[in-house]
């Protein structure tokens, strides 16, 4: 199986929108708190639209056999001069894997690719977040050398 990562493009915005709204769907069954309402499918084609048409955001694509099997997007951030010693902050968002090509190192590839991106970037710092109990996820970040360094402390009063 040849798997071939490439850049999107705008013509690739539907098929980026189903995989993130894919990933809505999967994040949802995780935590109560995350939607994938109506009002959030219309929020992820606007966000969509604007990181593809952003030189901050960069949208990367997995194929196999001319099929689009994954993606994932690389954003700069630049966080507040004051309290932060970092420039640039690469966040690694959005990575979605079809069901059918998982544990084949498509995710790996998609890490890989998006942080080369990054790297040329000026990026150092790379930060993904991942919910707590997504144990597959969390995996496939340690692989690419990820460690947890903040935790968001939660509890459910509702
Ligand atoms: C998380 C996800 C992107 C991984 O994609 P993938 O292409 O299957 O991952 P890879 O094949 O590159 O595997 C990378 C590592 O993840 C871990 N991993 C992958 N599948 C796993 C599984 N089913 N169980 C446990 N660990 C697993 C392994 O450590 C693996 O490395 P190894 O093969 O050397 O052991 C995919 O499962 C997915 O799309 N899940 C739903 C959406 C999601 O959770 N996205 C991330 C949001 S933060």
């Amino acid at each position: 199986m040849q798997i071939k990562i490439r850049k999107a493009t705008k013509k690739d915005f539907n098929t980026i929108c189903k995989f993130v709204n894919k990933l809505d769907d999967f994040e949802t069954t995780l935590t109560p708190i995350l939607s994938n309402s109506k009002a959030r499918r219309l929020e992820v084609r606007n966000g969509v639209a604007e990181k593809l048409a952003s030189s901050k955001s960069k949208y990367f694509l997995a194929e196999v056999d001319g099929s689009i099997v994954g993606a994932g997007c690389a954003t700069i951030v630049e966080p507040t001069k004051a309290k932060f010693t970092l420039r640039k902050v690469g966040l690694l968002e959005k990575l979605f894997v079809s069901e059918d090509y998982r544990g084949k190192g498509i995710a790996t590839k998609l890490i890989e690719a998006r942080m080369t991106w990054l790297r040329k970037q000026g990026v150092e710092w790379f930060e993904s977040n991942i919910c707590a109990n997504n144990t597959v996820s969390l995996k496939a970040s340690e692989k690419a050398g990820f460690k947890p360094y903040s935790i968001i402390m939660h509890k459910y009063e509702f």
